[in-house]
């Protein structure tokens, strides 16, 4: 499969005052379209900085991003955002979607966003709910749902718009073992049959067992790479 995603010496520091804080000190690594990899690391060793990276929320400090061959460290804000709408799912640890809509238009808003017409946006989010069990939740308010659900929606809303790859940050953390398991048994399904990229930061070493390949984070540095 070709790379989609090659990190060369990655840094990323925050100021705070008159501080510099060094959190990436130099990641190097690359992942192919049609992985499932996930990312580990202590509680501040950068992985959701990382993901912010990766994701196009944030621009590196130094080193090379190249995102399915192109060079995206030097795209301005405007081109990063559109860039990022386009290729890029995000999944989060606490669910974000929106109280006061219902499942459907939480599904359907990445459309919205595009300038979809109406029509065609209600029924790819109603293809996407099917598509994660949840078609006849559809007219739900997310508080209506359990939190197990309320993330395949989430998923659902991740996957609308066709990314070329789905960024997890914790996408298990809040939830209990089993409706975890439920979540990573989607995740796996959509990688193994629809062939969809998945990065899971995951502090669970069952869910990074479940993946191809784990990326350990430690003194800002990818440490090993292991393949299973
Ligand atoms: N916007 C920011 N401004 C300043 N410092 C930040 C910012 N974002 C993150 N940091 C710092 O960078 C370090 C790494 O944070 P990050 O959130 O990437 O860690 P993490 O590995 O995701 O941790 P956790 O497992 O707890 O989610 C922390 O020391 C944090 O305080
Ligand atoms: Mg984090």
């Amino acid at each position: 499969m070709p790379t989609l995603i090659e990190l060369h010496n990655v840094t990323k520091s925050y100021h705070v005052g008159d501080n510099e804080q060094t959190v990436l000190t130099g990641i190097d690594f690359k992942l192919a379209t049609g992985e499932l990899m996930a990312i580990m690391g202590s509680s501040g060793s950068g992985k959701s900085t990382l993901m912010h990276i990766l994701g196009l929320l944030d621009r590196p400090t130094s080193g090379t991003y190249l995102l399915n061959d192109s060079d995206v460290t030097r795209l301005s804000e405007d081109e990063r955002a559109d860039l990022r709408n386009r290729t890029i799912g995000f999944v989060f640890q606490s669910f974000f979607l929106l109280p006061r809509l219902t499942l459907l238009q939480n599904v359907g808003l990445p459309l919205h966003y595009r300038h979809c017409e109406h029509e065609e946006m209600e029924q790819r989010a109603l293809q996407m709910l099917t598509k994660v069990g949840l078609a006849k939740h559809a007219k739900h308010k997310p508080n209506q749902l359990s939190g197990g659900q309320q993330q395949r929606a989430a998923i659902a809303r991740a996957l609308i718009g066709n990314p070329l790859v789905i960024l997890a940050d914790e996408p298990t953390g809040s939830l209990d073992s089993h409706t975890g398991q439920m979540v990573m048994d989607l995740f796996k399904e959509l990688n193994q049959q629809e062939g969809v990229t998945i990065i899971i930061v995951t502090h669970d070493h069952d869910v990074a067992a479940q993946c191809q390949r784990t990326v350990h984070i430690q003194d800002g540095r990818v440490e090993n790479t292991i393949k299973s």
